[in-house]
């Protein structure tokens, strides 16, 4: 992944700017205050600790830096065991809206918001081909990419694990259509050192 990003980066002209490497959320390999803003798309709720991701995020962000997370949210009430059930077949955790800004809140960062809309419409979970516009699910892989999934499942999980998989993002998309799952993006502000702020003006 890291190699194909890298070459891809090289075709666009922007080696230059940005730069790939593997690590592990949970404990970044930066030094504090390394980065003007850290922006986590979709991958604070895998992980076991998503605090320590968060906590990370703002400890590598310099003061007065944005942290930014994009992550899926409950938008209506769905019960305990229903989330667990949801979140196992989903492979991530998704949170009420109010943890996901407690969260950033308990990391030290400030001016903490967030907005739901337009990120938690249904439509922004299958529309995500660049190559042609996607009105369903079922429309996100066409019939050949379909089928190449299931010949590189059926070797390794056998027909139990390919049903399964199918199963589970039935289950998904039917929860993503009741608007039980969306997604929110939320924000914060790593405060600035003391004194740096009226030294500034
Ligand atoms: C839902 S995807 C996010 C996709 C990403 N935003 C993108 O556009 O490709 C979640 C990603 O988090 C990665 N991930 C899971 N645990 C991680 C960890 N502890 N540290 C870093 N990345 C992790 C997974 O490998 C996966 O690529």
């Amino acid at each position: 992944m890291v190699r194909r990003a890298t070459e891809r980066a090289a075709a666009a002209g922007v080696s230059e700017r940005v730069r790939f490497e593997l690590g592990d959320s949970q404990k970044l390999a930066f030094a504090d205050a390394t980065f003007d803003v850290v922006v986590n798309e979709c991958a604070v709720g895998i992980p076991d600790d998503s605090e320590a991701v968060v906590r990370e995020m703002a400890r590598v962000v310099r003061p007065g830096g944005r942290v930014v997370i994009h992550e899926s949210t409950w938008r209506r009430p769905v019960s305990a065991e229903e989330k667990n059930d949801l979140a196992e077949r989903y492979g991530t955790t998704p949170l009420e809206r109010d943890e996901w800004t407690g969260m950033l809140r308990s990391a030290g960062l400030e001016e903490v918001a967030d907005e739901g809309e337009p990120w938690s419409r249904p439509e922004v979970f299958w529309n995500v081909r660049k190559d042609r516009k996607v009105c369903c699910p079922l429309m996100i892989l066409t019939p050949g990419e379909r089928l190449r999934t299931l010949g590189r499942l059926l070797p390794r999980h056998g027909v139990k694990g390919a049903v399964k998989v199918l199963q589970n993002e039935n289950a998904f998309f039917s929860a993503v259509k009741a608007e039980k799952i969306g997604y929110g993006l939320y924000w914060g502000r790593r405060p600035e050192a003391a004194g740096t702020r009226r030294a500034a003006r």
